[in-house]
């Protein structure tokens, strides 16, 4: 069996990492394919390092640019690949823009098309990632969804066939790694004790493009820190240019701003913190895996039963609300959940069963 794994984004990176060793140890060829969608060094060579991932055999150094173009692109050099190597399926990761241009070429192509994190929804159609992942979802054969809901929103939309919850491919390779990093360390490098800071992640288009929202959360960030609260915030490339642009002043005492920081680095500080400020996908998640609770500046969120059980919290981007909902977890106590939601910490171990093997 010969499989294209595609993927060009720093989340996309993370997934597709454990994945290819499950595939790697039931000795399937894999083809590894990177858009070159992020191309920083901290943003997708440091997470190659650090998990191990097989070096690409396809870099296509696609970049930023618009959506049409971005993808676009993607496209017309992702069938070449394809046409070359022919693959018995492509296995495609999320809601990139990648993940949609890896999926439509495939389909186009008659080939089978794999997606792994399927039927999330934010019901939001303006979001650029919502587009990807329902055409994906659409024109994929495998859809290996990570909860109950997942599937739910699946069979919503009439999609039955070839699903499977296998939980969540994100919640393995965590569980994995930080037994690996020197927690302490990370932590002193920082300057930062545990359960006494704030950790922080934008970069959602909604946020950054758009500059009330942009200001309001950043006012928000900034006004925490003078009440004398230390705040981590490693900043996302788009978030830097468009704080840049807005001429956003972030030279706040307690305020911490730093590059993207590795994967095991980041792990410890989402365990270590004592509350998340986050519109990450994957880190809402990861901060839940790690008993940290996550105040969310958006108005819906795709990882719908973290808010149902109370566990993090939606604000949208308004100050206030932002304000009263970070304070309020940081001098409370949150009850970690030990039953998890997200599988058993081997969803990328049943994916590449099923690849192989069919339905277990
Ligand atoms: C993309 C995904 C988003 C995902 C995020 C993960 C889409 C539509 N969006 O958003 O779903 O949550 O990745 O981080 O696919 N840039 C750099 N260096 C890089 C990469 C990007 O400077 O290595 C800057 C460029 O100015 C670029 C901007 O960041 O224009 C946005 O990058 P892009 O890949 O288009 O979208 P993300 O916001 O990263
Ligand atoms: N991440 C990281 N370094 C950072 C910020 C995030 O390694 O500075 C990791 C994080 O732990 C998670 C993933 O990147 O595994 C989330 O990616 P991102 O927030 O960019 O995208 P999303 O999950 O929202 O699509």
């Amino acid at each position: 069996m010969r499989v294209i794994s595609i993927v060009g984004a720093r989340p996309q990176f993370i997934k597709a990492g454990i994945v290819s060793r499950e595939l790697r140890n039931k000795c399937v060829k894999e083809i590894f394919l990177h858009t070159g969608q992020h191309y920083d060094f901290n943003m997708s060579e440091v997470f190659f390092k650090e998990l191990n991932l097989p070096k690409p055999d396809y870099y296509l150094g696609i970049g930023s640019g618009s959506h049409g173009e971005q993808t676009g692109k993607m496209l017309i050099e992702i069938e070449n690949v394809l046409l070359k190597e022919k693959p018995d399926i492509v296995l495609v990761y999320g809601d990139t823009n990648s993940t949609l241009a890896g999926a439509l070429a495939s389909a186009k192509l008659h080939i089978p098309v794999a997606h792994v994190e399927a039927g999330l929804r934010s019901f939001n159609k303006t979001m650029p990632e919502e587009i990807n992942r329902v055409l994906t979802d659409h024109i994929s054969n495998l859809l290996f969804a990570p909860t109950y809901i997942a599937v739910e929103n699946l069979r919503k939309e009439g999609i039955f066939k070839g699903v499977y919850n296998v939980g969540d491919v994100m919640y393995d390779v965590a569980l994995e790694s930080i037994k690996k990093v020197n927690e302490q360390e990370v932590l002193d490098k920082y300057n930062l004790k545990s359960k006494e800071f704030i950790l922080t992640t934008i970069h959602r288009a909604e946020n950054t493009d758009n500059k009330d929202n942009l200001f309001n959360i950043i006012e928000a960030i900034t006004e925490i820190a003078k009440k004398g609260i230390k705040i981590i915030f490693p900043i996302h490339p788009r978030t830097k240019k468009f704080i840049e642009k807005y001429n956003i002043d972030l030279r706040v005492q307690n305020l911490l701003v730093v590059e993207p920081v590795s994967y095991f680095e980041m792990l410890v500080l989402e365990k270590n913190a004592k509350v998340i400020i986050t519109d990450s996908g994957g880190v809402q998640k990861e901060g839940y895996f790690f008993g940290t609770p996550c105040i969310i500046p958006r108005n819906e969120t795709e990882w719908v039963e973290l808010i149902d059980i109370g566990f993090n919290t939606l604000t949208g981007a308004k100050k206030e609300k932002i304000i009263y909902a970070t304070l309020k977890e940081f001098y409370s106590c949150k009850e970690i959940k030990e039953n998890n939601i997200y599988g058993d910490g081997k969803a990328s171990r049943k994916i590449v069963d099923i690849l192989v093997n069919g339905s277990n």
